[in-house]
């Protein structure tokens, strides 16, 4: 089954909106099986974010993403990664459409609530980089035969 990793990054925890982000996320029926609170270092803000190093905003990114806590989340099932993408919107909150997490919550592209895995790919880098093997529970839930077929 597909999984991905979610960031409740620092501005929403700092806005109280870490069960508003966790909510949205969960009710679609992905179940939650890893989640932490911590605060990231630079360096491992360089890893999560390597592929924008170089970039105008990478410097700013990595201080606002080590800037507080943040909760960092496993979710799974069909179509994980792209169901967490369609949830949280395009990347700037101008654009995003409302009903999104970032549409309905955030105004600036370096303030935008929430990270999802763009792939599933990078979804097992992410996991590994935040989750050790033990923090990742394999259960099943009563209700999963009314969300998926099978
Ligand atoms: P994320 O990785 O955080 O889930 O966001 P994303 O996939 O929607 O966007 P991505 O292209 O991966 O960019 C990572 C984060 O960098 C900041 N950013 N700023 N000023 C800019 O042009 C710019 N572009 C990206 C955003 O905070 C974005 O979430
Ligand atoms: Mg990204």
């Amino acid at each position: 089954m597909e999984r991905t990793l979610v960031l409740v990054k620092p501005d929403a925890v700092q806005r109280g909106l870490i069960g508003e982000v966790l909510l949205r996320l969960e009710r679609t029926g992905l179940k939650i099986i890893a989640l932490k609170m911590l605060r990231m270092d630079r360096d491992m803000a360089g890893q999560h974010y390597g592929i924008h190093q170089g970039k105008a905003f990478f410097e700013g990114l990595v201080q606002f993403i080590t800037s507080g806590p943040l909760v960092a989340a496993v979710l799974e099932g069909p179509g994980a990664v792209e169901v967490v993408r369609k949830e949280m919107g395009e990347t700037d909150p101008v654009k995003a459409l409302p009903g999104s997490i970032r549409g309905d919550l955030a105004l600036s592209i370096g303030r935008n609530i929430v990270h999802g895995s763009d792939s599933s790919e990078n979804a097992r880098k992410e996991i590994s980089l935040f989750f050790k093997h033990g923090e990742i529970l394999d259960y099943e839930r009563q209700i999963d035969g009314w969300i998926r077929e099978s």
